[in-house]
């Protein structure tokens, strides 16, 4: 009998968004042997498609209509999110520089791709059929694809693969891809509860791999950082040039389209949603696509703030 660490016991770990500004994991607590124990007979266990095998999807998500869109769009962007995320971090694994971050880098590379296939999975259980999957992904996401994912990917290989560059692709990760987008993924898990579960605890299991994630990086960033000081420009320098690229991207676009199709979809189905609230105190039928928005923007400020300041890079702020 293994016992599963709370932070990533699915019924017991902390939200995205709180796990990922107080737990503290380092690559040798949370190595290998501890992944083991942790996800495939923690997290993962009755799960094997990200959510417990009984929650099968409501009709009124499989109809079409602007609730469905919205989730399949989302769905399609981030499998291929999490594809793009699983081949650039094989090149962390390839330079890690000890045995503790090699495994853990080689955990998160199957953690990316496993997001990946339960993303695509969900898609087929919303009736896109296996055949046209591809196109799918291309008709509801390949704009967006080619206007944010692309160019992050392009800046994470010429840091990992080009230049080799370990904290480089380590902060690249955690603070400027991982950091910027794991905030909405928790507003994810929150609005589409009340109406389609299984993606919730998609949404949730997938959180739960992320506090690893952001934790561990922060902990390699902060210990190369103590062991060479010198590199604390250039880390700071790479942190500034990905916060710039932030403000190029149309993120705000595409998450406020997004929403604007969910918001369409919710007052169809408010009888569904009831007095659900989306986090203490506030109903998800009262809110607006802005108001959304505005807290994964405020969750991502804060993450970022305190993953920073726990590096000691504070000063790119
Ligand atoms: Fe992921
Ligand atoms: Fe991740």
């Amino acid at each position: 009998m293994t016992t599963i660490p709370r932070e990533a016991d699915f019924d017991r770990a902390p939200s995205l968004v709180e796990g990922a500004t107080s737990v503290e994991l380092t690559p040798r607590t949370a190595n290998l042997r501890y992944w083991l124990a942790a996800v495939p007979q923690g997290t993962l266990v009755g799960r094997p498609d990200g959510h417990d095998p009984s929650l099968s999807v409501p009709d009124f998500m499989r109809e079409p209509g602007p609730l469905r869109d919205a989730l399949i769009a989302e769905y399609a962007f981030r499998s291929v999110a999490e594809d793009k995320a699983a081949r650039a971090l094989g090149y962390l694994v390839a330079i890690a520089p000890d045995t503790d971050t090699m495994e853990f880098y080689a955990t998160q590379v199957l953690d990316e791709a496993r997001h990946a296939m339960v993303f695509r999975n969900h898609l087929l259980s919303l009736g896109v059929p296996p055949d046209n999957l591809g196109r799918a992904i291309e008709a509801f996401a390949g704009a967006d694809i080619r206007a944010v994912l692309d160019p992050l990917e392009a800046f994470g290989l010429e840091v990992m693969r080009d230049d080799a560059d370990f904290l480089g692709g380590v902060v690249t990760m955690a603070i400027i891809i991982e950091g910027a987008l794991a905030p909405a993924a928790e507003l994810s898990e929150r609005k589409w509860r009340p109406l389609d579960p299984a993606a919730a605890e998609i949404d949730r299991g997938a959180g739960i791999d992320e506090i690893r994630h952001l934790s561990v990086g922060a902990a390699i960033a902060k210990q190369h950082l103590a062991d060479h000081p010198a590199d604390r420009e250039r880390a700071l320098e790479l942190v500034a040039r990905g916060m710039r690229m932030w403000t190029v991207l149309p993120v705000h676009d595409l998450v406020l389209r997004r929403e604007r199709l969910f918001q369409r979809g919710l007052e169809r189905h408010a009888d569904v949603v009831g007095d659900y609230e989306i986090w203490p105190g506030r109903l998800l039928v009262d809110t607006t696509p802005e108001e959304r928005l505005a807290a994964a923007d405020g969750w991502s400020l804060e993450m970022r703030r305190s993953r920073l300041t726990d590096i000691g890079l504070e000063d790119a702020l």
